[in-house]
């Protein structure tokens, strides 16, 4: 069977329904944050893109504008771990290797460290620190970063040219013989 690709597991009705409550925009910039310190640290480009692509997947209810109080939902929050389940499932449904689907929940779950009661900053794996780094990097206050907007052909479109990057990455590292 060929790669599971990110715009696979974008394209996903699970994908779909829940990368419109963290913002399909964040979701597909950090993605591309994560491509880039993947190959420049030597991590999978693969994982770190899927797990970026997946990584806020866990939000709940994220409303736009209305009574949402943003603390309070901070004080209450444990979207990395839904994350960490769904995104499990999503890929294990569209035929991804077993391990791999494992370690981006793993990353999903560990891409932050707030609703823990101790710090990750040093415990994590090259690849989980990829994923936090790119989140990051795309982080505004009040969570202002899951507000941008994105059309889903545009998402499509960088995901797209996201994948050939992937492809290209590890054709380079395994020239097919004959
Ligand atoms: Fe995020």
């Amino acid at each position: 069977m060929g790669r599971v690709t990110l715009v696979d597991v974008f394209k996903h009705r699970i994908t779909q329904k829940y990368l419109q409550r963290s913002g399909i925009h964040h979701a597909v910039t950090v993605a591309g944050y994560a491509f880039d310190m993947a190959v420049e640290k030597g991590v999978d480009p693969d994982l770190a893109a899927k797990s970026a692509l997946l990584h806020d997947m866990g939000h709940y209810e994220w409303y736009r504008d209305g009574k949402w109080d943003y603390d309070e939902y901070r004080r209450h929050d444990i979207h990395a771990i839904k994350g960490a389940e769904r995104a499990h499932k999503l890929l294990i449904r569209l035929g991804e290797d077993r391990l791999t689907a494992k370690e981006v929940s793993v990353a999903v779950l560990l891409h932050t460290d707030s609703y823990l009661p101790f710090g990750l900053d040093e415990k994590r794996t090259p690849l989980q620190h990829v994923v936090a780094k790119a989140d990051e990097k795309d982080e505004q206050p009040m969570g202002l970063h899951h507000y941008k907007e994105m059309d889903k052909s545009e998402a499509l479109r960088r995901l797209h040219e996201l994948d050939q990057r992937i492809e290209a990455y590890f054709d380079d590292r395994n020239p097919k013989s004959g």
